[in-house]
C-alpha cells in the first residue's frame, strides 16, 4: 500500500515516514499541503496521513482536496491532543478516522492495517455487488462503513442456503438484529423465527423447552408441550448465547441438527424437523471447542456458515449516523446533538457497543433540558473523553522516543554526534537515553 505523509514539523514526518517504511509500506512525504496535492496527484496513494494544521494549504482543505480527486482514498487525521470538536469536525469533513498526538505507533500500525482490509473488502464487495442485486433491506440497520457493508454482505449471501449459521460478535453489536435479516432475506421470510436464549433457560427444564415433552413425561408436565424446535418449523431457531449451553444438551443439539430430527422428552417417536439454525454468541467459541469447553463437532456443525459484527470502535463512521436513528427512534420532539457532544460520543470506546449507544442516547433525552443535546447531558465515561491513564502515556512517550531515536540513528548510520545534532540534544543525553532504551547499532 502506498501511504502520503503531510506534516510541516520534518521530526514527525521522517519519524512517521521510517516507521511506516520499515512496515513495508512505499511512503512519500510532503511538508506542506500544496506539495502533498502534488504528490497525490502523481503517486496515487491509499492512504494519506494528514497533519490537521499546517501552514498555507490547512489540513481540513488537503483532505477536501484529496477526496473530490479519489473518493475511495482513506485519510486519516492528525489531530493536536485533547482540542474539543476535532476529531468531530475531521470526520464530518470527510476523514475516515483521526489520530491525536503524540501519535500511538502500535496504533497507527492497528490503523492502516484495517484500512488494508477495508481496502480488501472494499474490493470484494464491488464485486458482490454486482453478482447480487442488492435491493433494500427489509429492515432499518445502520451500517455505511465498509465492515458493516462486508457483514450484510455475507448476511446476505448466507439467507437462502439451508447451512446453520454462526454470528459472532461482542455484547451489543447487532447479532439478533442480523440473525432477524437473515431469516427475512431468506427464502421463508413468513415462517416462524423462534429465539432461544440458552443463558436464561434453567439447566433441568431445557430439553423440553428445545425438544418438548409429552403429557407425564415428568412431574409437572400435565399436559403435552410443543419445544421451540418444532414450533420454529419451516422457519428459523435462533440460539442466542450458545456458548452457555450445557454439555449435555450440546449432544443432543448436535444429535438434532445431524438427523434432522427430534423427540419430546419422554416421547416415543421422531419427529422431522427442517427448522434453519441460527446461532449467537459473544464468545470465541472456536477457542472455546479447542480447550473442551464447548463440544467440537457441535462448534464445526454450527459454524458452517459464519458472520462477524464488528465493535462499535472499529466502525466509528457510523456512531453519527447511529445516533440519528437512536434521535428519530427515541426523542418525542425533534432534537438536535450539539457539535461538541457528537465530538464525545464519536470518540467513546463503547464496551457495549451499539446496544450501550442506545442506551445513552435514551439516557441523555431524559435528562437533556433543552431540545439540543449537551456534553453534561451525557454520562459521566462519555464526558471524560478516552482516559490517558498516567502509566498508559509514559508508555507511549517512551515507545515514541525510542522509535525518534533509532529512526534519527539509523538516519546517520549511527554516528552519535549527527544522530545527537538532529534530535537536538547533547550527546551525553543521547548516550543516556540509548542505554535507558538498550539501543545498540545493529550488527551486519
Ligand atoms: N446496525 C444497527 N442499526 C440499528 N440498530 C442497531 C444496529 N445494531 C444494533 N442495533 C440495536 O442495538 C441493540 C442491540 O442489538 P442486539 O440485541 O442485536 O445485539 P446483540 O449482539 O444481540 O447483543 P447481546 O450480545 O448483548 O445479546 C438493539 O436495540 C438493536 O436494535
Ligand atoms: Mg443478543
Amino acid at each position: 500500500m502506498k501511504i502520503l505523509i503531510a506534516d510541516d514539523e520534518p521530526m514527525q514526518r521522517e519519524l512517521l515516514a521510517g516507521f511506516l517504511l520499515k512496515q513495508g509500506y512505499a511512503v512519500s512525504t510532503a511538508a506542506d499541503g500544496e506539495e502533498a496535492l502534488v504528490l497525490f496527484q502523481r503517486e496515487h496513494p491509499q492512504l494519506a496521513l494528514i497533519d490537521h494544521r499546517m501552514p498555507g494549504l490547512m489540513g481540513d482543505a488537503l483532505l477536501v482536496e484529496i477526496k473530490a480527486r479519489n473518493p475511495l482514498a482513506r485519510v486519516i487525521m492528525i489531530t493536536a491532543y485533547g482540542e474539543v470538536g476535532t476529531a468531530v469536525t475531521v470526520m464530518k469533513a470527510g476523514a475516515d478516522d483521526f489520530l491525536e498526538k503524540p501519535i500511538d505507533l502500535t496504533q497507527l500500525l492497528e490503523k492502516i492495517q484495517q484500512i488494508e482490509q477495508d481496502l480488501d473488502i472494499a474490493d470484494d464487495v464491488a464485486e458482490v455487488a454486482e453478482t447480487l442485486a442488492a435491493g433494500p433491506l427489509p429492515m432499518e440497520i445502520i451500517g455505511s462503513s465498509p465492515s458493516m457493508q462486508e457483514t450484510l454482505s455475507v448476511a446476505r449471501r448466507v439467507a437462502d442456503s439451508p447451512w446453520s449459521v454462526l454470528i459472532q460478535g461482542e455484547t451489543g453489536t447487532g447479532k439478533e438484529l442480523i440473525a432477524r435479516l437473515i431469516h427475512l432475506l431468506g427464502p421463508t421470510p413468513d415462517a416462524p423465527f423462534v429465539e432461544v436464549n440458552c443463558a436464561a433457560i434453567p439447566e433441568n427444564l431445557f430439553e423440553s423447552e428445545l425438544f418438548g415433552h409429552e403429557k407425564g413425561a415428568f412431574t409437572g408436565a400435565d399436559r403435552q408441550r410443543r419445544g421451540r424446535f418444532e414450533l420454529a418449523r419451516g422457519g428459523t431457531l435462533f440460539l442466542d448465547e450458545v456458548g452457555e449451553l450445557p454439555p449435555l444438551l450440546q449432544s443432543k443439539l448436535l444429535r438434532a441438527l445431524q438427523e434432522k430430527r427430534i423427540h419430546r422428552v419422554g416421547g416415543e417417536r421422531d419427529i422431522a424437523v427442517d427448522t434453519r439454525v441460527i446461532a449467537a454468541t459473544n464468545r470465541d467459541l472456536r477457542a472455546m471447542a479447542e480447550t473442551g469447553a464447548f463440544r467440537e463437532d457441535l462448534f464445526f456443525r454450527l459454524n458452517v456458515l459464519d458472520v462477524e459484527l464488528p465493535p462499535l470502535r472499529r466502525r466509528r463512521e457510523d456512531i453519527p449516523e447511529l445516533v440519528a436513528h437512536f434521535l428519530k427512534r427515541y426523542a418525542r420532539r425533534p432534537t438536535r446533538v450539539g457539535l461538541e457532544t457528537m465530538d464525545l460520543l464519536v470518540r467513546h470506546d463503547y464496551p457495549g457497543n451499539v446496544r450501550e449507544l442506545e442506551h445513552i442516547i435514551q439516557r441523555s433525552l431524559t435528562l437533556a433540558r433543552g431540545t439540543v443535546l449537551q456534553p453534561k447531558d451525557l454520562p459521566e465515561e462519555v464526558r471524560q473523553g478516552p482516559q490517558v491513564h498516567q502509566g498508559a502515556l509514559q508508555e507511549r512517550l517512551d515507545a515514541m522516543e525510542r522509535e525518534m531515536l533509532s529512526a534519527a540513528l539509523a538516519q546517520v548510520d549511527w554516528v552519535q554526534t549527527q544522530a545527537a545534532e538532529r534530535l537536538g540534544i547533547s550527546e551525553r543525553v543521547l548516550r543516556y537515553k540509548m542505554g535507558k532504551h538498550g539501543l545498540q547499532r545493529p550488527k551486519d
